[in-house]
């Protein structure tokens, strides 16, 4: 049977390469449009397809997949977030889902941990002002941060991200670890000295907060005005997680009136939308969603998703499935 891929962003080539060794002779049609594509448009696209790659911006709910219904037996998303897709109607219609799990853990955390390094010494502020012919010499007061070394770092979500950025921070900072997540994890508290403690107090307690849980009707808007007001004034918020876990706009107002150092952002809560004022901070750095942006990373999240695909069309059960 020729079976008919349909992939809704341009992607490496060992994704393509690995698609037509394990199913040879497929049918691969990628979106040559340098933009995301709108429900009916992927719907147009994919009409008869038995594979979908599909990226985390895309909507993957039900009326898309019921659309693609009985042809679509496997759907592969580019991310290890699935957010996007309506996993409950997937399994509903007897369509898999599988992810990239762990793949993307190194060049996520190295993002998370550049934006603490970035928010706390001011660099992004720095690199505009020397650029701007505004450095005019050394001086004791100019353009002063807040050090790293020691100061307590706050997880949010105790997965493998939030493991490994806590570790980054622990081994390479000295940073005591503080961790919120439903369950206790013995190897953060064996492993990196870690200690468990409710949101609230990990809020207050926190130096520089990293956030890494999923997101989940439970988690947007974690981080609203009430809970942004627990940080101290000179705490460092970093978000490689998900936009919405945070209240944006309550955010912005947060980081105009000084009530916390600075924020950095590698995903939004509308995104590639950004919140009134915030381009205009100068205590924010915002980066385009670059968490998993290296070749290494990526070549290997397009095989992930090709091997997916591939597994199921030829009757195997997929590797990391999520339904
Ligand atoms: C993911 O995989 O969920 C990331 O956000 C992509 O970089």
């Amino acid at each position: 049977m020729r079976h008919f891929i349909f992939v809704t962003r341009a992607v490496p080539a060992p994704t393509l390469e690995l698609l037509q060794a394990e199913l040879p002779g497929c049918q691969v049609v990628v979106n040559q449009q340098d933009r995301n594509l709108s429900r009916d448009e992927i719907l147009a696209a994919a009409r008869g397809a038995s594979g979908l790659i599909c990226t985390l911006a895309d909507p993957v709910d039900r009326a898309l997949l019921q659309g693609l219904s009985p042809a679509l037996r496997v759907v592969a998303t580019y991310a290890v977030g699935t957010n996007n897709i309506d996993l409950e109607a997937a399994r509903e219609l007897n369509i898999r889902v599988a992810n990239t799990p762990g793949v993307l853990t190194d060049a996520t955390a190295e993002i998370a941990v550049g934006l603490m390094l970035a928010c706390a010494r001011r660099m992004v502020e720095g690199d505009a002002m020397t650029r701007a012919g505004r450095f005019h010499g050394w001086a004791p007061l100019l353009h002063l941060g807040r050090g790293v070394y020691g100061k307590t770092v706050g997880i949010l979500g105790a997965g493998r991200i939030g493991k490994r950025v806590a570790a980054s921070m622990h081994h390479g900072f000295g940073c005591p670890v503080l961790y919120a997540s439903r369950s206790l994890h013995a190897d953060w508290e064996s492993e990196l000295g870690a200690r468990q403690v409710p949101l609230d107090d990990l809020l207050r307690q926190s130096d520089f907060v990293s956030i890494h849980c999923p997101l989940t009707p439970e988690t947007r808007h974690l981080l609203n005005a009430q809970r942004l007001a627990l940080l101290k004034p000179t705490a460092v918020l970093v978000n490689t997680g998900r936009g919405p876990v945070v209240d944006e706009a309550a955010l912005v107002a947060a980081l105009r009136a000084g009530r916390l150092l600075a924020a950095g952002f590698d995903v939004y809560e509308r995104e590639p939308a950004l919140a009134d004022g915030l381009k205009d901070l100068p205590n924010a750095v915002l980066l385009p969603h670059i968490g998993s942006a290296t070749v290494e990373t990526r070549d290997e999240m397009g095989r992930m998703c090709a091997q997916a695909v591939a597994d199921v069309l030829n009757s195997r059960e997929p590797r990391h499935p999520v339904a």
